[in-house]
C-alpha cells in the first residue's frame, strides 16, 4: 500500500469519524487484503467494528464473499461505513459492485473509495480501470448513493422540489376480478390520469418501480416495518434513527396538518430527482374493506411544476399482514 493511500484513508477517519467513537460503528474495508499494508490500525476502537472483505482469501481478510458481485453474507442496511482502497481498479464490474455497496450502507452512511488514476498494469487477480475523480462523483451518483462522489455528503432534502398541486380522478371504470386484478377498479385504486389504474397492483409491480427510482424510498407507515412486503425491504427504508431531519420535520407537519398521528401520508414515499429518471412514487396498502381516506387521496396524483409533468403513481393494493 503507497503511504499516500494509507495517508489519506487517516484523512477520511480523521474528518469524518472524529467525535463518533463512542458510536457502535460497524466499519467494512472491501478488498481487505493486506498486500503490504492494510487500513484496520486507523478502525481500532473498543467500540467498533472493523471487517475486511474480500474476494480471496488471506491476511486481514475476515470474510470471503462468495459472489463479489452479491454480498449475501452482508444484511443490507448494516455497514455505518464502507471503506475500500486499490480496489476499484480491480473490480471487474464496478457498477454492481456500487450496487452492492449502497445496499449494505445505512442511510446517511459513509464510503471512501480510494482508486488511482495512472500507474503501471497490476493484476489482483486482474488490473482493469483507472479512475479520474468525475468518475468516483458519477459512480457515488449510484442508485441510493449521493454527495459528491470524490467526497461523501450526507443526503440533503431534494432540492429541486419546491411545490406540489394536486388533481385527483377516481377510477370509474369495471370492477376486476379481486383475484386476477387484486383491487382494480374498486375505489381504491389511482392511476396516473383517472385513465384505467394499472393493471396489476400487486407488490411485485411497487417493487419494479422502486427499483427504478431507488434513489430514495422511505417507508412512512403507521404500522412497523415488518408490515412492509420483503420484496420492496432492498429499495425502502424504515424511518427512524438515519432518517434525514427535514423528512422527520416534514412527515410530523403533514400529520399535524391532518390531525391524525396515523394515515394521511402514503405507507412508501419514494423519489429520485436525477434525470433521466426524475419521478416520484407513493404507495399504499389498503385492505379489501379499506378505503383511501380524503387525506390520503391528495398524495393520489400530483404535479410537480418544476418537471411540468404529472408524478407516475403506483397504488398496492392488500390486507395489511
Ligand atoms: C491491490 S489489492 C488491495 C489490497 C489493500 N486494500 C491495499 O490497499 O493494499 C486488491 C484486492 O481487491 C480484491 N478484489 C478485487 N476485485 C474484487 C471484488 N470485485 N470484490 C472484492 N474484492 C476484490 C483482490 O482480491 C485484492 O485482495
Amino acid at each position: 500500500m503507497h503511504p499516500s493511500s494509507f495517508d489519506k484513508m487517516a484523512a477520511f477517519r480523521r474528518d469524518y469519524l472524529t467525535g463518533r467513537e463512542n458510536e457502535a460503528l460497524t466499519i467494512l474495508d472491501l478488498g481487505s487484503q493486506d498486500i503490504n499494508g492494510s487500513y484496520r490500525e486507523l478502525f481500532v476502537e473498543p467500540r467498533w467494528r472493523y471487517i475486511g472483505l474480500d474476494m480471496a482469501a488471506g491476511k486481514n481478510v475476515d470474510l470471503v464473499l462468495r459472489d463479489p458481485y452479491d454480498w449475501q453474507e452482508i444484511a443490507p442496511d448494516s455497514a455505518d461505513v464502507i471503506i475500500s482502497g486499490q480496489t476499484f481498479e480491480h473490480t471487474e464490474f464496478f457498477w454492481i459492485t456500487m450496487q452492492q455497496i449502497a445496499r449494505a450502507l445505512k442511510p446517511n452512511a459513509l464510503c471512501c473509495i480510494l482508486a488511482p488514476s495512472s500507474g503501471p498494469e497490476h493484476q489482483y487477480p486482474v488490473d482493469c480501470w483507472r479512475v479520474y475523480p468525475d468518475g468516483l462523483r458519477a459512480v457515488a451518483r449510484a442508485p441510493r448513493l449521493c454527495g459528491g462522489g470524490a467526497e461523501t455528503s450526507p443526503c440533503g432534502p431534494p432540492s429541486d422540489v419546491q411545490h406540489v398541486e394536486f388533481a385527483l380522478e377516481r377510477w370509474r371504470g369495471p370492477v376486476g376480478d379481486w383475484s386476477e386484478h387484486f383491487g382494480k377498479g374498486r375505489g381504491q385504486t389511482h392511476s396516473l390520469n383517472g385513465s384505467e389504474p394499472l393493471r396489476s397492483c400487486k407488490e411485485v409491480e411497487a417493487a419494479k418501480r422502486l427499483r427504478t427510482v431507488r434513489e430514495h424510498a422511505f417507508w412512512f407507515s403507521g404500522c412497523s416495518p415488518t408490515a412492509m412486503p420483503d420484496i420492496w425491504a432492498p429499495w425502502v427504508r424504515s424511518l427512524g434513527a438515519n432518517t434525514p431531519e427535514w423528512l422527520a420535520a416534514l412527515n410530523a407537519a403533514i400529520r399535524k396538518c391532518i390531525r391524525s398521528t396515523r394515515g394521511g401520508m402514503p405507507d412508501v414515499a419514494a423519489w429520485n430527482t436525477r434525470e433521466p429518471v426524475a419521478l416520484a412514487i407513493f404507495l399504499e396498502r389498503k385492505g379489501p374493506n379499506e378505503r383511501i381516506s380524503e387525506a390520503q387521496e391528495d398524495w393520489g396524483m400530483g404535479r410537480v411544476p418544476c418537471w411540468d409533468r404529472a408524478l407516475p403513481i403506483a397504488v398496492s393494493v392488500r390486507p395489511f399482514r
